[in-house]
Parts: C-alpha cells; sequence; structure tokens
C-alpha cells in the first residue's frame, strides 16, 4: 500500500484550491524544463489552509531541497546570511511568517531575491568595508496571514504571489475522508459533512476536530465514526454548526452587548474579550467577516443584522445612528 502521509507531497493529492493549483502547476513546469530556479513564490492566506504544506510540495515537485525558517527566528542579518550561504542551485528557502523579519534582515533578502548576492559588512572603523558573496540560484517562498503585511519592495520581489481562500465543504470533505484513511479508521459520509461544516473552512481545523471526535468514538468502543457519536463530540468540544467556538461567540456577543453592535475598535475588542488583536485580526475576523457577522468600516468593527439573528438579539435600525 502507496505511504500516506497526512500532508500531501504532491501537488496533485493537494485538495482544493484549484486555481492556485493550477497556476502554480504550469510555474512548476516551466521552471523545470528551463533547468531554472522557480521564481520566488509568496504564499499569503488565513492559517491552517495549507501554506506549509505547499512550499513542502514545490521542493517535492522541483526535486530540490527545503530548508525551512521563519520571521521571528531569523533574529541578526547574520543568521540569514548563513542559512543564504548554505543553499544549493535550485533549493526552496521557506520562511513562513515572512512578515515578521526585521528592518536589517530584511534588507539582506533584498540582493539575495534580485541578484543571488550578499553584501556583507567586515571589518570595523577604517577597516568596513563591504563584500560581494555570490548565491546559488534558489527560489524563496515566503508566507504570510495578509499580503498587505509585508513592505511594499519585499511584496515586490516575488514574481509568483499565490492566495489561498477558505475551502469549501465538499473539499473539506475529501480531507476528512483522505485524513480517516491516514489514520486507519472507517467514517460515515454523513459524520465527514458534520465535521467539514464546522471546520471554518480550515483543514487544520478539520483535521483537529476529526482527531478529537476520533477519541470520542475509540473510548465509546465503536469500530466507525458515526454521526451520533460525530455530532455528541462536537457538541461537547462547543464548536457550534458554523464551526464558532466560544472565542467568535465572546467577540459578537461582545460588541452587540457592550457596545451597542459598533463601530468599535479592533484594540478595544481585543481587551474586551482578553484575546490578542493579532490572533483576532487574522484567525477570527477574518472568517466572521466571511460569515457575514461581522462588517470592517472605517470606524471600527461593526455586528450584522445576521449576526444579531443568529446570536440571538432583536435588531433594529436605530442602532446604526
Ligand atoms: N491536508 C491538509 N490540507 C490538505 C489539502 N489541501 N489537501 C490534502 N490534504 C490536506
Amino acid at each position: 500500500k502507496a505511504e500516506l502521509s497526512l500532508r500531501p507531497t504532491l501537488l496533485h493529492q493537494y485538495i482544493g484550491q484549484k486555481k492556485l493549483k493550477n497556476n502554480l502547476d504550469i510555474f512548476i513546469q516551466a521552471a523545470k524544463l528551463r533547468n531554472e530556479a522557480l521564481d520566488h513564490v509568496l504564499l499569503y492566506g488565513p492559517p491552517g489552509l495549507g501554506k506549509t504544506t505547499l512550499a513542502n510540495i514545490i521542493a517535492n515537485e522541483l526535486d530540490v531541497n527545503i530548508r525551512t525558517t521563519s520571521g521571528p527566528s531569523i533574529e541578526r542579518p547574520g543568521d540569514l546570511a548563513a542559512i543564504l550561504s548554505s543553499l544549493n542551485a535550485g533549493d526552496v528557502l521557506f520562511i513562513d511568517e515572512i512578515h515578521r523579519l526585521s528592518r536589517v534582515v530584511e534588507e539582506i533578502l533584498y540582493p539575495a531575491m534580485e541578484d543571488f548576492c550578499l553584501d556583507i559588512v567586515v571589518g570595523k572603523g577604517d577597516e568596513a568595508r563591504s563584500i560581494r558573496i555570490d548565491l546559488p540560484p534558489f527560489t524563496l517562498v515566503g508566507a504570510t496571514t495578509r499580503a498587505g503585511n509585508l513592505s511594499a519592495p519585499l511584496r515586490d520581489r516575488f514574481g509568483v504571489h499565490l492566495r489561498l481562500d477558505y475551502y469549501d465543504d465538499h473539499d473539506l470533505m475529501e480531507i476528512i475522508t483522505r485524513t480517516a484513511a491516514v489514520f486507519d479508521v472507517e467514517i460515515d459520509a454523513e459524520s465527514a459533512a458534520e465535521i467539514a461544516g464546522r471546520s471554518r473552512g480550515t483543514p487544520r481545523i478539520a483535521n483537529r476536530l476529526l482527531r478529537r471526535v476520533r477519541d470520542f468514538a475509540q473510548v465509546n468502543g465503536e469500530a466507525r465514526i458515526e454521526a451520533g457519536t460525530t455530532t455528541e463530540s462536537l457538541d461537547m468540544l462547543q464548536v457550534d454548526k458554523h464551526g464558532l467556538d466560544h472565542i467568535d461567540h465572546k467577540i459578537m456577543i461582545n460588541i452587540i452587548e457592550r457596545y451597542n453592535g459598533g463601530p468599535v475598535g479592533l484594540d478595544t475588542i481585543a481587551v474586551s474579550v482578553g484575546e490578542e488583536r493579532v490572533t483576532i485580526e487574522d484567525v477570527y475576523e477574518p472568517f466572521l467577516i466571511q460569515k457575514g457577522f461581522l462588517e470592517r468600516t472605517t470606524r471600527g468593527r461593526q455586528a450584522t443584522p445576521l449576526a444579531y439573528a443568529h446570536f440571538n438579539y432583536p435588531y433594529s435600525n436605530e442602532k446604526r445612528k
């Protein structure tokens, strides 16, 4: 039986993101035909949609090595210079959370991306001079939650921009069924659909919920994951029909009850629910906006009539003065 791993390793095994996949496939094939390094690739989109998986697939499809690091873990320019100078021709350097690189480190990247070279200052005082080191051609794959988080000069140096979207239930069901096979557990279609519907369009969440549902089924002594246990365990996990968890509820109920539906600033929301601003901005807000519960206005965030209905509050136009 073919080796199955949780993360797909080839593009054709990757479920969903059809347009992105078709484009990426062409760019990879073209680079291979020309025997060149693939242009630098920027992956952006909400957490848990598969950016890291795609970075690994890119390296695997190109048949090159991948070196993985992240913005916050590269503290000094020398750290990045050391990584860059250890790459082989055609390799992929994957920098996750690339928007969190410091300015000085980012500046090392510009000539590296553009001209495949490093400009390094050696010596001190009168002796100080700049030397240029050639690098092998390589592919930088950068990942970030929002392209707008990147400085324009860095963003512009990526030749390929790929945006990941939330998955639809059909794709999520396929991912859940695939993951169940990796876990060697049977699951009925109704359960896969139930988990998909509560996974906020996010494979990482779908796979996490599947793991927990499997725990419930196993402890119940059930050989197969079936609908009754699935619904019960998801309810126990406090994930509602829309996939909203208790933090989403807290955010919406706070805006509605304490701020009369808004508009209210993001920092105020963060303090009142006790979460980090960036977590709300990157994880919770995009999904609440997508669901049509929250709107971004110039004066802050605002609960929609749909949110009032979903959270059982009466809505009157009076609120919008
Ligand atoms: N596991 C997580 N995300 C996946 C995807 N997009 N395709 C296949 N398996 C996955």
